[in-house]
């Protein structure tokens, strides 16, 4: 199977590892990729946003299968276009994708599908704003209806703030704050099936101790070993298959990743927000972590055929550390040069790297992942940190306490 794989995160870069370890995967080409993903894919120098450009690739590769990592191209239709040339696409259509796209949108199929998520209000008025604020009060959350790549959630005590971050979005979700630890649960679905994946926690915060601004995300682990025994089982009946099926029935499947973030409040399992993707940093512990075969599984999702899938897991644990540019994510300072060690235990992911005379430089706020891979998060996290202290990026940084509360059972 030909395959190509559309981005150049460590969420593309741990895909690419995934699809290449799968013996059906007998060619990798990636568009437009990274250094890291380069060692094991030919890569194309199309932009993720050129869906003409990305069709006329995969056409002109012949290629089985496409997998498409970012939301960007999702939400643009890149994967209509493709699929309208007769190639399998894993990604969700345009219409699909507004599950990510808008979020009015996604709390609409929510009710219709009885599916748990915080009460909101949609509003586009300086009155409808000031009323919904004061109807749920602080703490305020306030959502930009469209893609905001990250910077579009605003939750704060402050009312001033709040209604300036609401005046700012032409069209803005106001919600009830929902207090619990968060989770990331993500679901395969071919359109009509879906596969409740292993959940992982991210870290959203960019300093220790969940201080600092919010960020893509700065580590992730996986299993959860505090979470409750049946969260996979209750998410998957509450939310993942409730969403297919409603997904389906409005005669716009889903086929792709369903993303779900859940927080787990008191009350139960709520949605905080859904993505149309994988999450990075969450994929680079949950692919090293999957054990069933990648490039088959995505081709099947991608060809409406996971009626006798089901997904292993190995029993390991898996702790993944980003690097960051200093100034991330403010203003990230790029163009420095990264040095390597020549050997590692850990899987060391690209995500904003270049190269330049042979020389590899940061060029992204988010510069590697670091994956760590064990019999426990202790392991995995000394695995991780170990591989940490011998790259080098000049006053780049990372967090320290990633799964440190989880490894010692809290
Ligand atoms: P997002 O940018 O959509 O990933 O949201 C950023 C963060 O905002 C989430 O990870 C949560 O920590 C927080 N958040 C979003 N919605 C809520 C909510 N209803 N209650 C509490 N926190 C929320
Ligand atoms: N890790 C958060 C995201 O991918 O959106």
């Amino acid at each position: 199977m030909k395959i190509l794989l559309v981005g150049s995160g460590g969420r593309e870069h741990a895909l690419a590892l995934g699809l290449s370890a799968d013996k059906a995967c007998t060619e990798l080409h990636a568009a437009p990729g990274n250094p890291g993903i380069a060692t094991i894919a030919t890569l194309h120098p199309i932009a993720v946003t050129d869906n003409d450009a990305l069709a006329a690739l995969a056409q002109s590769l012949a290629v089985d299968l496409v997998v498409i990592g970012p939301e960007v191209p999702l939400v643009n239709g890149a994967a209509d276009v493709i699929r309208a040339l007769g190639i399998p696409v894993f990604g969700p259509s345009k219409a699909a994708a507004q599950l990510e796209g808008s979020k009015d949108f996604a709390k609409g199929v929510m009710r219709d599908a009885g599916v748990p998520t915080a009460q909101s209000f949609t509003c586009t008025t300086e009155s409808e704003i000031i009323n919904a604020l004061d109807t749920f009060g602080a703490p305020y959350v306030v959502k930009d209806d469209g893609l905001a790549a990250g910077k579009g959630v605003v939750v704060t005590n402050d009312r001033d703030v709040a209604i300036k971050h609401a005046l700012s979005c032409s069209v803005v979700v106001i919600e009830e704050y929902l207090d619990g630890p968060e989770i990331s649960l993500f679901g395969i679905s071919d359109g009509r099936n879906i596969l409740a994946m292993e959940p992982a926690q991210d870290f959203k915060r960019a300093y220790d101790n969940d201080e600092g601004p919010n960020t893509g995300g700065m580590g992730a682990y996986s299993p959860l070993p505090w979470a409750p025994a049946d969260i996979v089982e209750t998410t998957y009946e509450t939310i993942l298959a409730p969403m297919i099926a409603e997904m389906a029935a409005r005669g716009t499947p889903f086929v792709g990743l369903l993303y779900a973030g859940l927080a787990l409040t008191k009350n139960g399992v709520r949605v905080i927000e859904f993505n149309a993707r994988f999450g990075d940093p969450e994929t680079q512990v949950l692919i090293p972590r999957l054990a069933t075969p990648l490039a088959t599984l995505l081709f099947n999702a991608a060809t409406d055929n996971l009626d006798d899938t089901v997904l292993n897991w190995r029993d390991e644990s898996a702790v993944t550390v980003v690097v960051a540019s200093e100034g991330y994510p403010e203003s990230p300072k790029m163009g420095a040069e990264i040095s390597l060690p020549s050997t590692s235990e850990a899987s060391i992911y690209h995500a904003g790297t270049s190269t330049s005379d042979g020389r590899l430089l940061s060029s992204g706020g988010r510069v590697l992942t670091v994956t760590g891979l064990g019999a426990n998060l202790t392991i995995a996290r000394n695995i991780a940190y170990a591989a940490l202290s011998k790259i080098f990026l000049d006053k780049s940084f990372f967090r320290s306490d990633i799964a440190l509360a989880a490894s010692k059972g809290k």
